[in-house]
């Protein structure tokens, strides 16, 4: 999930890197955007550093740009507004909080304010004398009622060598706060889940492989998702261009006999499996030992590779769910149903990976969740969204009951 940070011009604003920081343990893929105020006050090189993020103050590209370039710009814009799921300024002084309470939009951070439909977090801080005038809490009083939640200031020595309420809240204050608008659920704790992600790869010779499509975006949205929820992860993953999830037990795997032996090797201390990772079906049965040479028509000889998942689950323990995953092109239900009952696992999320925009290395996607008795469709979302449905369902399969068949499932005999 994707959290903003905004930073204002306040002495406090140094402690924002502290509560970036903080965040990102939550699994929380974390942007910053400064007011030009703040960056009086700390340099946004800290913040980049930090999240690995561009960070945004103008609403314009900075210098004589093109007018293409501002156009972009603009467009960079209303995307980080669009695709965030929480912002939250940390510290918000006084001159904040008032353009935000008067929709005034005359900088990046009052135009995200106004722009977003995300739950937003302030915590002021400022001067005591500044917090307690009558237009500050009279707009903290507005905002409270835009259903905006305000972490309060602490009282104690400020900055400016006066004592009483201004201080910047506690980061755990902060950070309770920003999960509790991200609806942070802790349904996962005492779980332990196994999560495979990426494309193996099999080597041809020592510079080329047969591999596949896959990002391991899907598979990285499930490990956030569930490590957000409470859960201790292991990663098992193909190479991709994803940074590691905080808080994960990230083991990087190439070939398909290589992820074979860590998910048997993690496998036993695990509560829920999913193999999201889009394993090599054969690889050579000879791998050249030099870089083979063009010299005309060739022909690979290749065997299947191991059947990870079908393994798993003739080794399973009672308990334990297996969910595996499925990209199919053609007759998706047919296929995918065939493999959930050929591999005997609980549950397969089948992708129709000839959708445009959708499946592989995409940051959307659009599923079915496939049981014995039932498919029910999810429609194309952000695949961090997508990550918490397909959990709800997982944790469903331990109440069968419970759910009941909503009106666009389809419901198999037999
Ligand atoms: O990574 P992204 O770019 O985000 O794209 C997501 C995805 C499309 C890769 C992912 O959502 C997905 O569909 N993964 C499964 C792709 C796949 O390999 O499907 P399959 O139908 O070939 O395999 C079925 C299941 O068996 C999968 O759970 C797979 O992990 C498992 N399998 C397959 C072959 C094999 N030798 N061993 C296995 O365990």
């Amino acid at each position: 999930m994707k959290v903003t940070v905004g930073v204002s011009g306040g002495i406090a604003a140094y402690k924002a890197a502290e509560l970036v920081r903080a965040l990102q343990q939550h699994a929380l893929d974390v942007h910053v955007v400064m007011t030009e105020a703040a960056k009086q006050f700390v340099q946004p090189l800290t913040f980049s550093a930090l999240t690995g993020h561009k960070v945004i103050s103008s609403l314009w590209v900075e210098g004589d740009a093109e007018p293409e370039a501002d156009l972009a710009s603009a467009i960079e814009h209303i995307d980080a507004a669009q695709t965030t799921d929480a912002l939250v300024v940390a510290p918000a002084t006084a001159s904040t909080l008032a353009k935000f309470a008067h929709g005034i939009a005359d900088d990046f951070l009052s135009t995200l304010y106004l722009a977003t439909t995300a739950p937003v977090i302030v915590a002021p801080s400022m001067n005591v004398n500044m917090w307690q005038h009558a237009a500050t809490q009279a707009n903290v009083e507005t905002l409270a009622g835009r259903h905006v939640r305000i972490v309060p200031p602490g009282s104690g020595y400020l900055a400016c060598g006066m004592t009483g309420e201004g201080r910047l809240a506690e980061t755990g204050a902060i950070v309770e706060a920003v999960l509790a608008s991200l609806n942070h659920r802790n349904d996962l704790s005492g779980e332990t889940v196994l999560i495979t992600a990426g494309g193996t790869r099999e080597a041809l010779d020592p510079v080329r492989f047969l591999g596949n499509r896959s990002s391991g975006k899907m598979g990285y949205a499930l490990a956030e998702a569930a490590e957000r929820r409470g859960a201790k992860v292991v990663l098992i993953t193909a190479p991709t261009a994803l940074r590691a999830p905080a808080r994960c037990e990230v083991v990087p795997v190439i070939t398909t006999a290589e992820m074979r032996h860590a998910v048997l090797g993690h496998f036993g201390d695990a509560s829920i499996v999913i193999k999201a990772a889009a394993v090599a079906d054969y690889r050579p049965v000879e791998q050249a030992e030099q870089k083979m040479k063009r010299t005309g028509p060739l022909s690979i000889q290749l065997e299947p590779t191991e059947d990870i998942l079908a393994e798993v689950v003739s080794r399973r323990r009672a308990g334990q769910l297996i969910v595996g995953f499925a990209a199919e092109t053609e007759n998706a239900v047919v296929y995918g149903r065939d493999k959930l009952l050929r591999k005997g696992a609980d549950a397969i999320v089948l992708n129709d990976v000839s959708r445009e925009g959708v499946g592989f290395d995409s940051d959307r996607n659009a599923v079915t969740f496939l049981t014995r008795d039932k498919a029910h469709d999810f429609p194309e979302m952000r695949k961090r969204d997508l990550a918490d449905r397909i959990l709800d369902e997982i944790l469903a399969l331990r109440r069968p009951h419970a759910k009941l068949v909503t009106e666009t499932d389809r419901v198999f005999e037999g």
